[in-house]
C-alpha cells in the first residue's frame, strides 16, 4: 500500500555522517538526529520529497553522491577541492575550528601546535589544517568522539575539530579538556552546506529555494534555538 503522503516527488537519498553532535547524532531512538536531520526533513517537505538518511562514513560521502546517496548534508565545509566532485547548496552555517586540550596544557597560540601529535577526523577540514603545521604526526579517526577518547587517554596532545561538536565534546568531558577558540590559531572561517551531484541545477535550485524560505519563515532560527543555541 502507498503511504498516505503528500510528497509526490519521489525520495531524496541523503548521506550524513551522525557521530558530530549537534549537526548529527544517533538519537535515543537509533535513528540519525540533530540540527541537519531536521533542517534536511524540512528542506524535503518543502520540494515534496521523502528523506531517507543513510548514515556513513565522512570520509566516503561525496564519492557516493550519484551512486549511494543523492545529496549530503554532514557538517560539511565547502572546500575548493570538494567542488571539483560535487556542487554546493547556498550555505547554511558559518563554523572554524576549535583545538581540544587536556586540561593541563600550554598549548596557547598556532605556534604550540609545531611538532605534536594531533588528532582529527578522517578526510575532515581540521585533518586538513593539521597536514599543514610543521613537524606535526597526524591521526586520522573515523569518529572524532574517538580522537577524544584518545586525548584522554594521553596518546594524543590536542584535537583539531569544528567548534560546535568540540563544545559538546567539551562538555561532556569538562573535568578533563578545555576548548580553545580558533581565533587563538588564526583559522578561517569554514562555511557548511548541502554536498549535491555536479551540474544538477534542477535539484540544486529547489533546495537552495526551500533554505531561503526555511530562513524567512523563521524555522531556520527555530532549528538553531532548538539544536545548537540550546
Ligand atoms: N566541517 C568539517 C568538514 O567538512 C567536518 C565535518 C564532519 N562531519 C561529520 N558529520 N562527521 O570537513
Amino acid at each position: 500500500a502507498k503511504a498516505d503522503t503528500n510528497n509526490t516527488n519521489g525520495t531524496l537519498v541523503v548521506g550524513t555522517n551522525a557521530a558530530f553532535p549537534p549537526f548529527e547524532y544517533v538519537g535515543d531512538d537509533g535513528e540519525p538526529d540533530g540540527f541537519d536531520m531536521a533542517l534536511i526533513k524540512a528542506v524535503g517537505e518543502k520540494i515534496g520529497m521523502d528523506v531517507q538518511i543513510q548514515d556513513m562514513e565522512f570520509d566516503s560521502l561525496v564519492s557516493s553522491i550519484g551512486s549511494k546517496i543523492d545529496v549530503a548534508i554532514a557538517g560539511m565545509t565547502v572546500t575548493e577541492e570538494r567542488q571539483k566532485t560535487v556542487d554546493f547548496s547556498e550555505s547554511y552555517y558559518e563554523a572554524v575550528q576549535a583545538v581540544i586540550v587536556p586540561k593541563d596544557s600550554a598549548i596557547a597560540n598556532a605556534d604550540d601546535l609545531k611538532n605534536l601529535t594531533i588528532g582529527v577526523q578522517l578526510g575532515t577540514t581540521g585533518e586538513f589544517i593539521a597536514d599543514e603545521i610543521e613537524g606535526v604526526n597526524v591521526s586520522a579517526y573515523n569518529k572524532a568522539v574517538d580522537a577524544v577518547n584518545d586525548l584522554i587517554n594521553g596518546r594524543l596532545d590536542c584535537v583539531i575539530v569544528d567548534k560546535n561538536p568540540a563544545e559538546v565534546f567539551g562538555t561532556q568531558y569538562s573535568d578533563k579538556v578545555n576548548v580553545l577558540p580558533g581565533t587563538d590559531f588564526d583559522f578561517e572561517p569554514e562555511f557548511y552546506a548541502i554536498a549535491l551531484p555536479k551540474g544538477n541545477t534542477e535539484l540544486a535550485n529547489k533546495i537552495n529555494t526551500a533554505i531561503q524560505e526555511l530562513k524567512a519563515d523563521g524555522t531556520y532560527d527555530n532549528l538553531v534555538k532548538e539544536y545548537i543555541e540550546e
